[in-house]
């Protein structure tokens, strides 16, 4: 019997997360008169004493919340609690006090929504407190499997492709080539769509080799067709022409990508001559309004999360696929790394539109 739930939001935070939170309490109070409780900053706010959340109810969960950036609940992508930090910065393994934490709030299940990083920890968690979950896809890196579109993934497109709108008429006026480095970790699914949307001239993912002499061969023959300025967009961990990644740092063991697009400037402007300006989205990719297919996909996913609860069907990830929500095995999704199809629609589109994906 099902009577209390609760929701977390783990790993980078994305637009949509707080549309998920609001579908969830909505439908779990609504519907089934459950109890709701969002569980501050990721898996923290078990791990903690006092816990650390806050009952949602509906009138908490108004329309503005649906609209906002972020997540409400916090989130971190630094607390696994296998290696959790102590006070002194040791890592510990705080698994046992999670799980008494989801029993000292008498919850019966729980959602977590988060990438392949957190699902792989929540299920190791609800695997060894028998902890009843259910898991939603958010990431704007759109790299899970099994699902169509993960929560974050519209928007960052979306902002992505309105910077080339922007940059397609500044580029124009001084006759430059900008260079546009997006967000999407190892997959290149961001720089894809919103250079097909944004009518990029070159596209340049981590699933494509390039090479520096075909992106400025695009560039010369831009330049003999009478076009005076070219738009290119590279995902962040496109890597140099030697094959070696470009990155900023480490952050507590995992690389921060960035500098891909300087890198390429280099390049370019030695062998063109080229004006060339870059410009690095970073994380106005995350941030913001979510767009209105982020908010309908929360919604669906959301609904539809509290619905399997309701069923009784755990340790399942909700997913979108051909127009419907679905359901599959947590263990699948987090399995299945999910890279641009070098051989599907988005690739076949953009070389059908004359792209140049550098190879
Ligand atoms: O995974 C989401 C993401 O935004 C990646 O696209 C990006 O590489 C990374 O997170 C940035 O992480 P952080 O917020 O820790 O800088």
């Amino acid at each position: 019997m099902i009577k209390r739930i609760g929701v977390l939001t783990s790993g980078g935070d994305c637009a949509g997360l707080n549309a998920a939170i609001r579908a969830i309490t909505y439908r779990a109070i609504q519907t089934y008169g459950w109890h709701v409780f969002g569980i501050h900053n990721g898996t923290t706010g078990l791990i903690v004493r006092p816990l650390d959340y806050r009952e949602l109810t509906v009138e908490f969960c108004n329309s503005m919340m649906m609209r906002s950036g972020g997540t409400i609940l916090g989130s971190t992508n630094k607390s696994d609690p296998f290696n959790f930090p102590d006070a002194t910065g040791k890592r510990i393994d705080r698994s046992q006090d999670f799980c008494d934490g989801y029993r000292e709030l008498q919850l019966d299940a729980l959602i977590g929504i988060g990438g392949d990083g957190s699902m792989r920890i929540l299920r190791h968690l609800a695997l060894k407190g028998n902890l009843n979950l259910v898991t939603i896809p958010k990431t704007i890196d759109n790299d899970l499997g099994h699902t169509e579109s993960a929560i974050g993934y519209p928007t960052a497109v979306e902002v992505a492709t309105e910077a080339l709108d922007r940059l397609q008429p500044t580029a124009a006026s001084h006759q430059r080539v900008m260079i546009l480095e997006v967000m999407g970790r190892d997959a290149g699914h961001i720089a894809l769509s919103a250079g097909i949307a944004g009518g990029a001239d070159i596209i340049l993912i981590p699933e494509v080799p390039y090479s520096l002499d075909k992106i400025t061969q695009k560039i010369s023959s831009l330049a003999d067709l009478g076009r005076t300025f070219a738009l290119i967009i590279v995902a962040e961990a496109v890597k140099t022409e030697n094959n070696e990644p470009v990155v900023l740092d480490a952050d507590n063991g995992r690389v921060r990508y960035g500098g891909i697009g300087q890198y390429l400037a280099d390049k370019i402007s030695e062998s063109t001559g080229a004006d060339i300006r870059v410009m690095v989205l970073g994380h106005v990719q995350r941030g913001g309004q979510p767009c209105a297919q982020d908010r309908i996909l929360a919604a669906a996913l959301g609904v539809h999360a509290v619905d399997l609860i309701s069923k009784g069907k755990f340790d399942r990830m909700v997913a979108w696929k051909n127009r419907r929500v679905e359901d599959v095995p947590i263990e699948d999704a987090i399995k299945q790394f999910q890279q641009v199809d070098t051989q599907g629609t988005m690739i076949r589109t953009a070389r059908g539109l004359g792209i140049s994906l550098g190879d």
